[in-house]
This record gives structure tokens, C-alpha cells and sequence, in this order.
């Protein structure tokens, strides 16, 4: 169990996690499965990855579910990536507006079939109410798409005399784009042994720790989850900065 320990650089548990589910298609294929079965095996890992969550103290979790990348794969496979958010909400959205979580499904809806467009806001409908606990779902989403997004928005601001460009800081740019006024990930976890941020958070993350796994999405449980945070008590965050004790040392 991951507990805070007063000699680890860390003294709190990463309040946001955002995850790169990766690995379905390399489980399904070492189990001589098509990769849909491996794809529906991560949305197990999700939902056990949700449940292990709270425990831990993480308030917010942000998954990528499906990239704007990822409408270059076979129809078939696309097809199945859509069905995923049905599979994931008729099974558990009644427990997830019990349990007090949020949901908000980041990227854009356009191309999505209007069922799905449908289901979707259903799933933030029903649970805006709640504050427990934030499931954030990036879906059809691009960090570059989601940047240009915000510049277009705050742009149709100046020009409609809303905004003047001296208003555009930091701060005022990420409430443009689709993460709003949420917090920044602290801890961004990719399984699978891959290491590539994959257009995931690009402004979000800039940043956040992160921790690679050499565990399959459809494999991951809390005890992966556990071992991404423990890593991330040992880190030193220091946002640009210098460390406590050196600056003493040097006056
Ligand atoms: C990447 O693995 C994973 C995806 C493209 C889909 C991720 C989606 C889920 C795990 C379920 C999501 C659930 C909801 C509710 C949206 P990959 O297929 O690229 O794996 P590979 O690199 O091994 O081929």
C-alpha cells in the first residue's frame, strides 16, 4: 500500500493520474486472440483500475481511450474501439453516479455516430452532480487537435470584441481547452513498456511525473497502480525550480 512516508521527496499522492491504456492488441495476440478480445479485456482493466483508485487517494483519473490517431486502423478494429464507452456504461455507469463519480468525456464529437454522441453525454448528464471522484475518458481526442481547439475558441473570442490578445496568459489558455479548469496530471502511468507521450496531454503534462510499466493494459490492476504511485513518492518535483535543501547550501 502506498503510504506517505515523511522521508520520501513526495509527502502526497498524486491527486490526478491520467493513463495510457496501451498493450490490448500485443495481449490478444500472444493469446492467439482477434484484438477485440484484447481491447475488451482493457475495459476490465479500467474498471478495476477506477475501483483501486479512491484507495489510493487519487481524486482524478484521465484515460485515453481513443486517439484521433486511431481512425487509421482497419474499419473493423475502429468499429470496435467505438463500441467500447457502451460496453463501459451499460455495465457501470449506474454504479459510477452511486459512487459519486463525475464523468466527462474529453475530445471532439464530432464522427462519432449520434448513439454514441448520445450515450456519452448521458454518462455526463447523469453524473455531473457528483464530486467524489473525477473519471475523465479521452475519446476521439488529440492534444494537438485539443490546442488548436482552445487558440480557435479564444481567437472567436477576440474577434467577436470579447477578448483582447494582452488577456491570453497561462492560465486563461488552459481553461480553453477541453480539461478546463481541472488540475494538471501529476503522475501520467504508460503500460506496455512503451515510452512516448502519443499527442496524450501535451499541454497538461508539462509537468506531471512520469512512470512506464512493462505490463499489458488488459494485465493492469491495483497493484500496478500501487507500484506507479510508490515510484512517484520517490520523485523530486521541482517545476523548473531548485531544491530546498540546495538553495539553503548556497544562500
Ligand atoms: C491501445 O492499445 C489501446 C487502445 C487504442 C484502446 C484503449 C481502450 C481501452 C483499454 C478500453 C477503453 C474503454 C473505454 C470506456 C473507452 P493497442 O491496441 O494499440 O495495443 P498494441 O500496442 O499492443 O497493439
Amino acid at each position: 500500500m502506498a503510504t506517505v512516508d515523511q522521508e520520501q521527496p513526495q509527502a502526497h499522492a498524486p491527486l490526478h493520474v491520467a493513463i495510457v491504456m496501451d498493450g490490448n492488441g500485443r495481449w490478444a495476440k500472444r493469446r492467439g486472440l482477434p484484438r477485440s478480445l484484447g481491447h475488451r479485456a482493457g475495459v476490465e482493466s479500467l474498471k478495476r483500475t477506477v475501483a483501486a483508485a479512491p484507495d489510493l487517494n487519487v481524486r482524478w483519473l484521465t484515460v485515453f481511450g481513443f486517439s484521433t490517431e486511431n481512425w487509421s486502423r482497419p474499419a473493423a478494429e475502429v468499429s470496435e474501439l467505438m463500441a467500447l464507452p457502451k460496453r463501459y456504461f451499460e455495465s457501470d455507469l449506474a454504479r459510477l453516479e452511486r459512487d459519486g463519480v463525475r464523468v466527462r468525456v474529453l475530445g471532439r464529437r464530432e464522427g462519432l455516430s449520434a448513439d454514441l454522441v448520445k450515450m456519452l453525454d448521458e454518462a455526463e448528464r447523469r453524473t455531473a452532480h457528483n464530486d467524489k471522484f473525477f473519471l475523465q475518458i479521452a475519446f476521439n481526442y488529440g492534444g494537438q487537435a485539443d490546442i488548436v481547439e482552445a487558440a480557435r475558441k479564444f481567437a472567436a473570442e477576440v474577434a467577436a470584441g470579447r477578448a483582447s490578445p494582452g488577456d491570453l496568459d497561462e492560465a486563461a489558455f488552459a481553461a480553453h481547452l477541453s480539461t478546463g479548469a481541472g488540475p494538471a496530471p501529476d503522475l501520467v502511468i504508460r503500460p506496455s513498456g512503451e515510452q512516448r507521450l502519443s499527442n496524450f496531454l501535451l499541454w497538461e503534462s508539462a509537468y506531471s511525473e512520469f512512470v512506464f510499466q512493462d505490463v499489458l493494459w488488459p494485465d493492469y490492476g491495483a497493484e500496478h497502480l500501487e507500484a506507479a504511485i510508490d515510484e512517484f513518492y520517490k520523485r523530486e518535483r521541482r517545476y523548473g525550480g531548485a531544491v530546498a535543501d540546495d538553495v539553503l547550501a548556497t544562500g
